[in-house]
């Protein structure tokens, strides 16, 4: 089955690719813009670009809006979790928000992901999630964004020093495609 990503964020094609090989996952038109997103949920911003794409290619698209919620930072950066530095780089989002706890022991935080099929006559969402703390210093080079980070709960290495396997088997990009047999049916 054929599904158009709308998306442009190759580390989250190179992951939904990974997680459903069985897919023909198709990247969306260089010629369409980047889908906007201004939603205030990951739900919203989900929906919003998959029905983007879909208006514009007639095929069927899936959008997956992810980011990361502290729990200290009463759930920031959330929704901004792509443009949470003013220069919206990794390093500077994970600059930031080592700045932002400090030295806090309070760091709790989940990875959060909804995706959103939308098709003729369509639109179905899931959503998966990935409980861990936040680390006082980056570690690994593997994954993409906070993951250096990002200690998911029960393990004793950040989601950058995790083999891909092992980060699609706890990941909230993972749990929401457990789903992708749902979100496909009937297509
Ligand atoms: P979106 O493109 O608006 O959904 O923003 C997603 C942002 O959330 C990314 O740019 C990363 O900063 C963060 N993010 C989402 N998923 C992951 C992940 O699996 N690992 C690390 N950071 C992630």
């Amino acid at each position: 089955m054929k599904i158009v990503l709308a998306s442009r964020n190759a580390h989250k094609i190179e992951e939904l690719r990974r997680i459903a090989p069985v897919i023909d996952w198709v990247i969306m038109p260089d010629e369409l813009p980047d889908p906007p997103e201004t939603g205030a949920t990951f739900e919203a911003n989900a929906l919003e670009k998959a029905r983007f794409v879909f208006a514009h290619t007639g095929q069927v698209c899936l959008a997956d809006d992810s980011g990361l919620e502290v729990d200290a930072l009463g759930g920031r950066p959330g929704v901004w979790s792509k443009r949470y530095s003013d220069e919206g780089t990794s390093a500077a989002n994970n600059a930031k928000l080592l700045a932002e706890l400090g030295a806090r022991s309070d760091r709790t935080a989940r990875f959060r992901c909804v995706l959103a099929l939308v098709g003729p006559g369509v639109e179905r969402t899931a959503s998966g999630a990935c409980e861990g703390v936040i680390a006082f210093a980056e570690s690994g080079v593997g994954g993409f964004g906070y993951d250096p980070l990002f200690v998911p709960a029960g393990s004793p290495r950040s989601m950058a020093e995790l083999a891909p396997a092992e980060k699609d088997a706890i990941s909230h990009r993972g749990a929401a495609m457990a789903h992708l047999d749902r979100l496909i049916e009937g297509l």
